[in-house]
């Protein structure tokens, strides 16, 4: 018998909106929380664009499942009123620990007895927040990555004090909801993951960041050396989002005292958060959407030679 059929979803931003729109797909009754009725509003309009990508052939969801699925999610900016039913409250709010802090000190008083809750965290640890939550045994990290429908693993991950029954109800939870779980049984910032993945896009925005190569060329490379990729690290950062970007940087430039990360950050923030160029979901980021260039039929191809003496141009260092 399924144990989660309440879920609550903290934070409706790129991932909260996701694994909750997922989660209803999947049968589960969720509730999207979040600070600001304008967050609620951008979640809506975004689990619009997602029920499109769930009515194409790779998905094949029908009209009536979508239909269902919006009857089975409720948004709000009430948090005693989001947790009261929840089994398990999923948080997916900003990548700063004073926010996850405060967000777990404020709803512990007002979480069911049985609840249990998961962070969704990119890079913390369990246990920097367990104490906060006010029930360590019911709390672990449940770790999805972007575009659920598509990259459907999901990393469990305990603290020392997690219990083996809250391991069995987000194991069945993922099970239940179509994602494949990696057990990370040991914690480790970043999981299997963002032991990668963040240091790719770090490393492919520190060449752009230092001047030494465009976004298009650097995700024309990868394309090109990795056939059948979807998209380069630039068109993943436009899924991840600059925001989250951002933070991811600027927390651990800070951290590590990583100057290149905190660059990094800086350039982000000025050349495209400042900009409106927030990624892919507001329209804009790195590329611009609904048809990004690195989606052009001539992105990869053997350049015409009228485009020479401009390829030259690029060769020849900057006075
Ligand atoms: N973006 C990704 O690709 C990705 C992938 C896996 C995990 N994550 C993790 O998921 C979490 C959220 O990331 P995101 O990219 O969805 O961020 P986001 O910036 O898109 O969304 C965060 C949301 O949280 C809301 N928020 C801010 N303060 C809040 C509070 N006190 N209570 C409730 N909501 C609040 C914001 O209004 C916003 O809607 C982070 O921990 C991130 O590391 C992100």
């Amino acid at each position: 018998m399924s144990q989660v059929n309440h879920l609550t979803v903290l934070g409706s931003g790129v991932l909260g909106g996701q694994i909750a729109w997922h989660s209803a797909f999947k049968g589960k009754n969720v509730v999207v929380y979040d600070i600001s009725e304008e967050a609620l509003a951008r979640c809506r309009a975004a689990q619009e664009h997602y029920a499109a990508i769930y009515l194409k052939p790779e998905i094949g969801a029908s009209e009536a499942d979508v239909e269902s699925t919006r009857q089975r999610l409720t948004f709000t900016t009430d948090l005693a009123r989001a947790v009261a039913q929840a089994d398990l409250v999923i948080e997916a709010v900003p990548e700063i620990p004073d926010v996850k802090t405060s967000v777990y000190r404020q709803m512990a008083p007002l979480l069911p007895a049985h609840a249990v809750v998961a962070t969704n965290s990119s890079t913390f640890l369990p246990s920097d927040f367990a104490a906060a939550t006010g029930r360590p045994d019911k709390f672990c990290a449940l770790h999805y990555a972007n575009y659920i429908w598509s990259a459907n693993v999901v990393e469990i991950m305990p603290h020392a004090a997690t219990a083996r029954a809250t391991l069995e109800t987000v194991t069945q939870f993922a099970i239940e909801t179509g994602m494949v779980p990696i057990p990370v049984g040991t914690e480790h910032n970043g999981y299997v993951i963002n032991t990668w993945f963040p240091a790719l896009l770090s490393a492919a925005q520190s060449l752009v960041t230092n001047g030494i190569a465009t976004p298009e060329d650097v995700d024309r490379t990868f394309l090109i050396a990795n056939r059948g990729a979807r998209m380069g690290p630039f068109g993943m950062m436009d899924i991840v989002g600059m925001k989250t970007t951002y933070d991811v940087s600027t927390y651990w430039g800070h951290v590590r005292g990583d100057a290149q990360m905190l660059a990094n950050a800086q350039y982000i923030k000025t050349h495209l958060m400042d900009k409106g160029r927030t990624g892919m979901l507001a329209g804009k980021g790195y590329y611009d959407y609904p048809n990004p260039a690195f989606e052009a039929a001539d992105f990869l191809a053997v350049p015409p030679l009228s485009q020479l003496s401009d390829i030259v141009d690029r060769c020849i260092p900057k006075a």
